[in-house]
């Protein structure tokens, strides 16, 4: 019998895990944090010396942008506190752990490079790597960086670009643009970065373009540098 006075049962939603402006996917996020925590050696590989250069002297306190899985870990100095600003939640657990095995300080935002949580001119070192190529507005995040650095203060990273025009790797970025950008969380080979860094007001910017040779042909023109504020 249907009591008429009974009321409605609640209708519970489930807290979105997603910071405002990120969409995280169960299956893809879950597959990305896998992804970069197998292949994650195999990348630093390309990637190394590169950013052992980007990312040398930096200071005790690092905001790193994107961090993932942890791939980045291992160039801060010793007894370093790194705050994550890292919107999803599946990479969380395994940044983690990467932390406390390497004895970092770790503290996680769940927020967007966009609209970051920390006060004007109040970091020293901001790091990325494998990050600009995937926010949904590289100019709005470089524009925060600027923010949240103080003056003379460095932001050091390691990217991957758009190839030069008429050349195979940029033929193989634009064929293959959808599917990459589906599988790997948005993600684009498609990004002048090297101009956007360039062209986002800061003092000095010192970048180099170079190439890796992976079968992942898209990925291979990147670029790593610093920019002072
Ligand atoms: C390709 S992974 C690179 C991870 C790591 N930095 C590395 O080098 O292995 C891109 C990272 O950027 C994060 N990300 C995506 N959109 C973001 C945004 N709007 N702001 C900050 N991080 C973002 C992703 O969650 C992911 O951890």
């Amino acid at each position: 019998m249907t009591n008429s006075t009974t009321p409605p049962v609640p209708v519970t939603t489930e807290p979105s895990l997603s910071p405002q402006g990120f969409e995280a996917n169960p299956a893809r996020g879950r597959f990305n944090s896998a992804f970069f925590s197998v292949m994650g050696g195999y990348i630093n590989w390309h990637m190394h010396q590169r950013k052992a250069e980007a990312f040398a002297d930096l200071s005790p306190h690092v905001i790193e942008l994107g961090p993932g899985v942890g791939a980045n870990l291992r160039y801060l100095p010793s007894g370093a506190r790194l705050t994550a600003i890292e919107p999803n939640p599946y990479m969380h657990a395994r940044l983690r752990r990467a932390a406390r095995r390497r004895g970092v300080e770790l503290e996680i935002r769940s927020v967007v490079g966009e609209r970051i949580d920390l006060p004007d001119a109040s970091a020293e070192s901001v790091i990325s790597s494998l990050v600009l190529c995937t926010v949904s507005d590289p100019a709005a995040v470089l524009a925060e960086i600027r923010r949240i650095l103080r003056p003379g203060g460095r932001f050091s990273f390691a990217e991957h670009v758009v190839a030069h025009p008429r050349t195979p790797t940029r033929w193989a970025q634009r064929i293959l643009r959808r599917p990459w950008a589906w599988v790997f969380e948005g993600c684009s080979c498609e990004r002048d970065l090297a101009g956007l860094i360039a062209s986002a007001g800061f003092t000095s910017v010192d970048l180099s373009p170079y190439r890796i040779h992976s079968p992942f042909v898209p990925f291979n023109t990147h670029i790593a540098g610093t920019a002072i504020v």
